[in-house]
């Protein structure tokens, strides 16, 4: 198993306009992604055949790629369809073909794949079901999958990156089990209170008992949970797509029911959203600055078991081996914040 075996979002279907190309790095591959005629997601290697001009830099035109250099068109597959030069005499080769990668969309995103899947895609919390909204946002962090992944599930960071607006520190000791089996990693809390920040008056005004759990899916989904009581209901899921080793673009998607308040908060959750985002871009900065002179050499506590977890499936997967073999493993953990 390899990276290249998981399907990742390259765009949200409503970023691909048909006659529109757009550019984008995945594993340090360089894509042009178009539309064709049928209206089906295209996925190239970012490099004309001919002489390697950028194709992301040239058009679309009835579902063909025009090469932005001498005009090369590029159909479905990556076939060559015309050139211009050539003009009536050009007769279309199977060599003549630009590498293509799979592709697929589900819930809005488009997915690409680089290799053989070995999954489908993440399925997006209650995507489509009546009474929820959702919000989706899009960040680049300058540091890698790992580093992004750990931080979307990592509560000890909330009181001093986010204060105020996620979490206050309270001294209070919460109390959670972790799991990692089958390329997952399942922390559930077992006495999480309305230490929410800016957030508490809306997600549980009644102060209702508070389910929270945090997850990671191999090989960069995390998605958090809560529900308040009966009627409010929450995911932050975050699929973090590698485009080289220090850059990685997060689509994070805020799905909610809140009942009859659903779509009022919206506004309210795309501003919070951005805001705590923004906060974390910059701290994950920092981090890479440093990993970037001093290298990859962590120290735990207990509190850090979660991230262990995620490196030890991410670190398998890095070797070419399956993390759904790593022994299951549960552990009791107790932390403050
Ligand atoms: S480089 Fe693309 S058509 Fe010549
Ligand atoms: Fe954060």
């Amino acid at each position: 198993m390899k990276f290249e075996n998981f399907w990742y979002v390259v765009a949200q279907s409503e970023a691909l306009p048909p006659n529109k190309v757009i550019a984008r790095q995945l594993l340090g591959e360089w894509l042009a992604i178009f539309r064709d005629a049928k209206g089906q997601a295209i996925a190239l290697q970012d490099r004309c055949i001919h002489r390697n001009s950028r194709l992301s830099c040239g058009s679309v035109r009835a579902g063909h790629l025009h090469c932005p250099y001498h005009g090369w068109v590029y159909g479905d597959q990556g076939r060559v369809t015309a050139v211009p030069a050539e003009a009536q005499q050009f007769q279309p080769r199977a060599q003549l073909r630009a590498k293509h990668y799979l592709t697929c969309e589900q819930e809005g995103f488009i997915y690409v794949c680089l290799a053989e899947p070995i999954a489908p895609p993440f399925a997006m919390p209650h995507y489509g079901e009546p009474n929820w909204q959702r919000v989706r946002v899009t960040h680049r962090f300058n540091n890698n999958v790992t580093n992004c992944a750990e931080n979307f599930i990592d509560i000890p960071h909330t009181v001093s990156v986010h204060p105020g607006i996620f979490r206050q520190t309270k001294h209070q000791k919460i109390a959670m089990t972790v799991s990692r089996r089958e390329g997952k990693v399942i922390a559930d809390y077992q006495n999480e209170t309305n230490n929410l920040g800016w957030w508490s008056w809306f997600l549980n005004p009644h102060q209702e008992p508070i389910f929270h759990s945090d997850r990671f899916f191999m090989p960069n989904v995390t998605s958090v949970e809560y529900r308040f009581g009966q009627n409010r209901h929450l995911f932050i899921t975050s699929q973090s797509i590698p485009e080289n080793p220090t850059s990685t673009l997060v689509y994070t998607e805020a799905a909610f029911n809140y009942g009859i308040w659903t779509k009022l908060v919206i506004p309210f959750v795309r501003f919070t959203a951005k805001r705590i985002i923004g906060q974390d871009v910059k701290i994950l900065k920092i981090q890479q600055e440093v990993i970037t002179k001093y290298g990859t050499k962590f120290a735990h506590t207990p509190a850090d078991t979660i991230h262990v977890f995620v490196e030890s499936i991410r670190e398998a997967i890095a070797k070419g081996e399956d993390p759904r073999l790593l022994p299951d493993k549960t552990v009791d953990v107790t932390f403050w914040v």
